[in-house]
């Protein structure tokens, strides 16, 4: 059997608790070791044999984890955060399916909640914004015309950029177009790993402020007014508020 992990964040206590068992029993583990903390690994058994997938191409990946199951072997296929978001999991499924050969996925905590734990904040603030977007600026790589930086910051919803950090100047000038420059915005790089580090700012002093410290990759970069300190109280626990759990109170 083959499973895809989501191997968390970085701290390797993140990895789910399903995920880590798997990563226990596993004959066979792939990772990702370009982005995955190698702790996470470190609970394998002694005969593990592992694959580091950084430096192969997805027929190699592919070949691994199709001759560990048909050996019938537990194979571990380890992604950073959530596989789900920009994992490129969806091209070793659909290979898998054609072959006919069962897997099943497990979640990871993704980076950009574990970016939010790291300084303390929740994305969708009532009164400020309900909505969260997952993005990230094209670079070598393609991003479509319609999911531009300027038509998602019309929204000025909350927002995590992926993959974007070398490319700071441009994000800052992009999402100025709607965004306040007065905005603020925060900067994590390799966020709950121990050299995790935190930049803060607004649109206007963010693009220095990373450079000073240093970062041109592995970090998330988070936008919005869910950054300050101006919302309203939720209703699920407003005393007036009565809901399915509870009725409200005088
Ligand atoms: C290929 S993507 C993988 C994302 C991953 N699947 C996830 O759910 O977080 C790699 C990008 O995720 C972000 N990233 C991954 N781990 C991170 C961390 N611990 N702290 C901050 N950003 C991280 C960075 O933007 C990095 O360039």
């Amino acid at each position: 059997m083959i499973y895809f992990i989501g191997a968390g964040p970085g701290d390797p206590e993140l990895i789910t608790v399903k995920g880590q068992n798997i990563v226990k029993q596993a004959d066979v583990i792939v990772y990702a070791g370009s982005l995955v903390n190698k702790g996470i690994i470190d609970c394998r058994k002694e005969t593990a044999a592992v694959y580091n997938s950084a430096s192969m191409t997805l027929e190699e990946v592919i070949e691994v984890l199709y001759d560990g199951e048909r050996a019938g072997k537990l194979v571990a296929r380890v992604h950073t955060g959530d596989p789900s978001i920009y994992g490129a999991i969806r091209e070793q499924m659909d290979i898998l399916d054609e072959k006919g050969i069962a897997y099943e996925v497990i979640p990871g905590v993704s980076s950009f909640v574990g970016a939010a734990a790291a300084i303390k904040k929740e994305f969708t603030l009532p009164g400020v914004t309900q909505t969260v977007i997952l993005t990230r600026m094209e670079g070598r790589t393609e991003v479509p015309e319609k999911e531009s930086l300027e038509s998602l910051a019309q929204h000025q919803a909350s927002m995590c950029i992926f993959l974007s950090v070398h490319m700071i100047d441009e994000v800052v000038r992009r999402l100025s177009t709607h965004y306040p420059v007065t905005t603020p915005i925060a900067v994590i790089q390799k966020a709950t790993w121990e050299d995790e580090k935190i930049v803060l700012g607004t649109l206007e002093d963010i693009a220095e402020k990373v450079k000073n410290a240093d970062i041109g990759k592995t970090a998330q970069i988070l936008v919005g007014d869910f950054l300050g300190n101006n919302y309203e109280k939720s209703k699920l626990y407003d005393k007036h508020f009565s809901h399915e759990f509870r009725s409200a109170k005088e």
